[in-house]
């Protein structure tokens, strides 16, 4: 059947056929019959493009972009039908007639191209790009989106969305990151559609033909990224995107929330409990209570009449308090906040003038335009009211933004850094600039200490201001599962600093599920257990003494892994590598990695496998990926690329350790920013395969690390167990002055040698009955574990100084 089009802004309209080139300094511009296009190496593994129809003219300005183009070389090749930019890492191949992009990697073998009869297109002002399906083809990222790790087949909508306890495959939640990685014939490239508007991906949705991207409107603006693996795109996108800064120290512990603690005793309480329970903890968290009124950059005066002692007071003991700051502001003649955001002009309003008002938790609301600096300022310099108390972590919460009703009107007007947005353009970034303003503002106030801050919505960017939670999730097995991969595919679009609700925020747990999902949440980047106001307590000694066992050993352990984990959030600041690292990014062809049994696996810094499982289960399924793997909790060794079906009970969380790697491990604490940990650092090397794996440390609290305050060194090792620690760089001293080096390989070992320059010695082997954590059923007689108790055994190790040279271990 042949449909007649009348009037053809009904349909799609193309960019049609090349008309001319030509190139301004490091862009090329193509004008083709409908649209102007710009091309631009943005560094010798990215390109950006631009499409916009004509007589629209490009913007200037993003939110997300932290880096100016390269200086890159490019060979540029014209014939008649077709243009080739060649960079050192990338090509990308322009078609005339009409119009089409194909991109290619260094080695010429095709990535990604345009689907030939679609290309870039328009209806009305929603543009979209479509890309032809390749054979196989995989998609993982997206960020924060639920369902599974491989995208292929399904669609998203990025629109920060505040969905109270979202189900497991809902779509949009809280925060937008429109950046995927296309697998496909053992390559990969990313994709970064940077356009703000209200986005839709499809990755082969309803169609077998093509996978497109689309905005409802603004420009056709995108990256391609090409390497020779995902970890070198990761590198690339939060290269282009930014990185995190070192977190606190203190914001690695376990963080402990609630909505909510008042008054104050209630906080003494909860803090009392974890010391007297011998549970490390962190950080306690003040809820939307403590504020009068629910009015922001206040305190309720009877619930906290002395903040500043209560603070002193938890400091003292160990912790660190972190308090919730909601953006909108209550509409109060009178209130301090209220009457200066009114008075210069700061609110986001109606295209007459008007003030947008909505309704939040103090009623109606006016929202400061966090898209203007000023306002940015502004809100900073307001932050003074916690700050002057002795906070240091701020939790920014309904930044979506959120009000009553979920549909904020589109034609309300924000700053957009003097560009001008309507909330059509505006709404996505909106939490990623309060979360810029809320971490500049603390940074000012604090003085050199870094601030944490926790958001829930962002864009891409915001890694390099705030950690993210997933919101409100629901006390569910399936729920923590999903938590994993929603942190997971975060880590893959560069947002590193990621957890979620553990014991799930809605409903109530189980003591079952609470075991479960902390000793798993122990292995998460942000660590923090939260529940909604009115449910049952949450707090790791509510479930009863097995479950609050279970949960001081895996407390404990993480904080023993601390040193590990501080060098692993290290790798993020420096390149971009999740801390949670879905295995998608080192395992990238092996299709098992996707299989829904084994999709929530995933490495925790370079070395642990965490294999999660649902609390009601008896057995499990696991996937060695390819290598060796060590069982964290009895060292047997398994053989890489082979499924088993495992037995599980709640006192062990199914963990391995890569056959060739390290970890660094200290004693145990209770606080991380009270307690120095003994003066020992254990390291346990895993034999069996080259790594290498930087050790960094540094004081945990300031910024003195931009000015060589640190400790780092690069550890190596080969198959042969010769482990080579570099040269330390750096003017840090190191809390530890002894390496304990443990040896974790089921082969005889008869000989360790310590190795510097010119002299080699022999080290006195020693073993130990050494543990990991205690098990229940160490001091229970009436339980009997499934498992073998948790121990290793008779594990050999030797000591030696932690000298700033350069030295080897050579084990034989
Ligand atoms: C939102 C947050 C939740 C918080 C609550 C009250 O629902 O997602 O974490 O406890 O608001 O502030």
């Amino acid at each position: 059947m042949k449909i007649v089009k009348k009037g053809s802004s009904n349909f799609n309209q193309p960019v049609g056929n090349f008309q001319s080139f030509n190139q301004v300094a490091n862009h090329f511009i193509i004008e083709a019959e409908n649209a102007n296009i710009q091309i631009i190496p943005y560094s010798d593994s990215i390109f950006r493009i631009r499409i916009a129809l004509k007589g629209q003219s490009f913007t200037g300005f993003s939110y997300a972009i932290a880096e100016e183009p390269m200086q890159v070389e490019v060979s540029v090749t014209e014939t008649t039908d077709s243009i080739t930019f060649q960079t050192k890492g990338a090509q990308l191949l322009v078609s005339k007639n009409p119009f089409r992009i194909s991109f290619f990697n260094a080695q010429g073998t095709l990535l990604s191209e345009d689907d030939q009869a679609f290309g870039t297109s328009w209806l009305g002002n929603e543009v979209t790009t479509y890309k032809k399906l390749q054979e196989g083809e995989r998609f993982i990222g997206l960020g924060e989106k639920t369902g599974d790790l491989d995208r292929r087949g399904q669609s998203y909508v990025n629109w920060n969305t505040d969905y109270f306890a979202y189900p497991v495959d809902a779509d949009p939640i809280y925060l937008s990151t429109p950046f995927y990685i296309g697998l496909h014939n053992e390559t990969q490239y990313g994709v970064f559609f940077d356009n703000t508007h209200k986005t839709t991906f499809s990755f082969g949705c309803s169609n077998n033909r093509f996978s497109y991207f689309q905005a409802e409107d603004g420009e056709m603006n995108y990256y391609l990224f090409a390497g020779n693996n995902v970890k070198s795109i990761i590198e690339s996108f939060t290269w282009l995107t930014g990185r995190m800064s070192m977190p606190p120290l203190w914001s690695l512990g376990f963080q402990q929330c609630r909505y909510s603690y008042y008054p104050t005793f209630e906080v003494i309480n909860a803090a009392k409990m974890f010391r007297d329970k011998d549970i490390p903890c962190d950080v306690l968290y003040l809820d939307i209570h403590y504020m009068d009124a629910y009015k922001v950059f206040t305190w309720h005066p009877e619930r906290f009449p002395d903040p500043k002692k209560m603070m002193a007071d938890l400091k003292e003991d160990g912790f660190n308090m972190v308090v919730i700051l909601d953006p909108g502001i209550k509409k109060e003649v009178g209130y301090h906040a209220y009457d200066d955001g009114k008075a210069k002009d700061l609110f986001v309003s109606y295209p007459d003038g008007e003030e947008y008002n909505g309704q939040v938790w103090p009623g109606w609301s006016a929202f400061p335009d966090f898209t203007h600096e000023e306002v940015r300022k502004w809100w900073g310099d307001h932050m003074k009211a916690v700050t002057d108390v002795g906070v240091e972590g701020f939790w920014i919460d309904m930044n979506e933004p959120a009000a009553w009703g979920q549909h904020l009107p589109d034609l309300i007007e924000f700053a957009y850094e003097g560009e001008g947005g309507t909330h059509k353009k505006s709404r996505n970034v909106y939490g990623y600039q309060m979360a810029r303003s809320t971490f500049e503002g603390g940074k000012k106030l604090l003085k050199g200490k870094r601030p944490f801050v926790l958001t829930r919505a962002g864009y891409c960017g915001v890694q390099r201001y705030a950690a993210v939670w997933t919101g409100d999730n629901i006390s569910a097995d399936d729920h923590m599962l999903a938590g994993v991969r929603l942190v997971n595919s975060m880590g893959l679009t560069g947002i590193s600093n990621a957890g979620y609700d553990v014991g799930g925020f809605a409903g109530e747990a189980t003591p079952d599920l609470f075991a479960r999902w902390i000793s798993i949440g122990a292995f998460s980047p942000f660590f923090r257990s939260h529940s909604m106001v009115n449910s049952r307590d949450s707090e790791p000694w509510s479930f009863g003494e097995e479950v609050e066992d279970i949960s001081r050993n895996y407390i404990k352990l993480r904080y023993r892994l601390m040193p590990y984990l501080y060098s692993a959030f290290y790798e993020s600041a420096k390149n971009g590598m999740p801390v949670a690292r879905s295995l998608a990014i080192d395992y990238t062809h092996d299709a098992k990695i996707y299989h829904g049994d084994y999709q929530n696996q995933y490495l925790f810094g370079p070395s642990i496998l965490v294999c999660p499982v649902e609390s009601y289960k008896p057995f499990a399924k696991v996937y060695f990926p390819k290598g060796k793997w060590f069982n964290f909790f009895t060292d047997q060794l398994n053989e890489g690329e082979s499924e088993h079906i495992i037995e599980v009970n709640k006192e062990v969380l199914p963990l391995y350790v890569k056959a060739g790697s390290v970890l660094f491990c200290q004693s145990a604490v209770n606080s991380l920013q009270k307690e120095t940990p003994k003066p020992t650092l254990e390291v346990h090397y895993y034999a069996g395969g080259d790594f290498s794996f930087e050790y960094y440390e540094d004081d945990g609290q300031t910024y003195e690390y931009e000015n060589q305050k640190f400790f780092k060194r690069i550890i190596t090792s080969n198959q042969n167990n010769e482990i080579d620690f570099g040269k330390v760089s750096g003017d840090f001293t190191s809390k530890f002055n002894k390496i304990r080096f443990y040896l974790h390989t089921n082969e005889k070992i008869s000989n360790v040698k310590l190795k510097q320059d010119e002299f080699s010695k022999d080290l006195t082997l020693n073993h130990e009955n050494y543990r990991w954590i205690n098990p229940v059923s160490d001091f229970d007689p009436y339980h009997k574990p499934p498992a073998k108790p948790i121990e290793l055994n008779n594990l050999p190790y030797v000591e030696f100084d932690h000298s700033t040279f350069a030295f080897s271990v050579i084990v034989s």
